[in-house]
């Protein structure tokens, strides 16, 4: 009896939030990067095509305005997201604005305007309009100091990038302000994302994507990593599962706010070895630039078990099905 009023009290104070509507009303920032527009595509199937405000500085094509709701916004400018909040009745904030590992180091000062005061606007207003906040972070928020294989969810985080230190940042302040103010933070490190619609904004891991249009286009690839480097890697629709998961999941449920997830990790000889099942005559030299530094700070083997157990994070896709489902897409083009 006590068990199932402690039951219903849980399931009200879970669905206080939406108590006039059965779905969240959800803002993406960011939204028309890699992440985003699938993402987007993914919560509108869930939750209805207006649930779902799309947001960036970019100019979006045709298809996705087409796809559903999408304003201009600039995370600098806390007022204008403010707003956007106020006037869409937002309840999730899922904040993927952020420059990667590679174009962070390239222009510091914007990263840092980017990456960090974007953030702090963020959690303002997560904090202010009692918003569930979504950030990600990366298996770039670890550094030469940290255990690489496995690496688990707490050990030591001394990142040599830009993009990592602002990971980090977004990782603790975000459970500051989960544990002073309440906010309802959550945050999954991410592994190198491939995936085929879309780009991802000049990451360490990008190879493992630029490989594929090169073996069609040319039936070659030059690395810019060592073949023996290896790095944990996700499919795309793993990913957005992943986010999914996180948020659905209650409150209560969640034993920590930062988690690892990880589906694989391969080096680009073992892709390539994959590759050339579909393509047998293709082949990969490599020539490292100043992207091998980075990687060679980074986990080699991420440890999720943390995830798994606590809310049963299972990625479907392996190697061999990253490999058959780049190329199918692909091919269609
Ligand atoms: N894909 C990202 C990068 O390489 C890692 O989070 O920067």
């Amino acid at each position: 009896m006590l068990f199932k009023s402690l039951v219903r009290h849980c399931a009200t104070i879970y669905q206080r939030r939406f108590n006039h509507r059965s779905h969240p009303r959800i803002l993406i920032t960011g939204g028309c990067g890699q992440l985003g527009v699938p993402l987007a595509k993914r919560l509108r199937e869930l939750y209805g095509r207006e649930s779902v405000v799309l947001s960036d500085i970019v100019r979006p094509s045709d298809e996705l305005l087409e796809q559903g709701i999408y304003r201009y916004a600039d995370v600098l400018d806390l007022k204008q997201v403010q707003e956007l909040l106020v006037n869409n009745q937002i309840d999730w904030l899922i904040h993927l604005s952020a420059l990667l590992s590679a174009v962070g180091e390239r222009d510091v000062p914007l990263a840092m305007k980017l990456n960090i005061e974007g953030t702090h606007n963020i959690l303002e207003l997560a904090r202010k309009y009692k918003c569930r906040l979504f950030i990600p972070s990366t298996i770039g928020a670890f550094g030469p100091d940290s255990p690489r294989n496995p690496t688990p969810d707490f050990c030591i985080q001394r990142p040599r990038t830009i993009y990592g230190v602002s990971k980090v940042h977004a990782e603790l302040l975000g459970e500051y302000f989960h544990h002073r103010y309440g906010v309802d933070f959550r945050c999954l490190r991410f592994p190198g994302i491939i995936s085929a619609d879309t780009k991802p904004g000049g990451g360490t891991t990008d190879y493992a994507i630029e490989i594929f249009h090169e073996a069609l286009k040319t039936g070659s690839y030059k690395c810019y990593l060592r073949g023996d480097t290896r790095l944990p890697m996700m499919w795309i629709d793993d990913c957005i599962q992943s986010i999914v998961s996180i948020m659905e999941t209650p409150s209560n449920q969640l034993k920590q706010r930062t988690y690892n997830v990880s589906a694989m990790s391969f080096t680009p000889d073992e892709l390539a070895k994959a590759i050339q099942k579909y393509k047998p005559k293709f082949r990969i030299s490599s020539e490292p630039d100043d992207r091998q530094k980075i990687a060679d700070s980074w986990p080699e083997v991420f440890d999720d078990h943390n995830a798994r157990e606590h809310w049963n994070w299972n990625p479907k896709v392996d190697l061999d099905g990253l490999v058959q489902r780049m190329f199918a897409y692909l091919e269609k083009q």
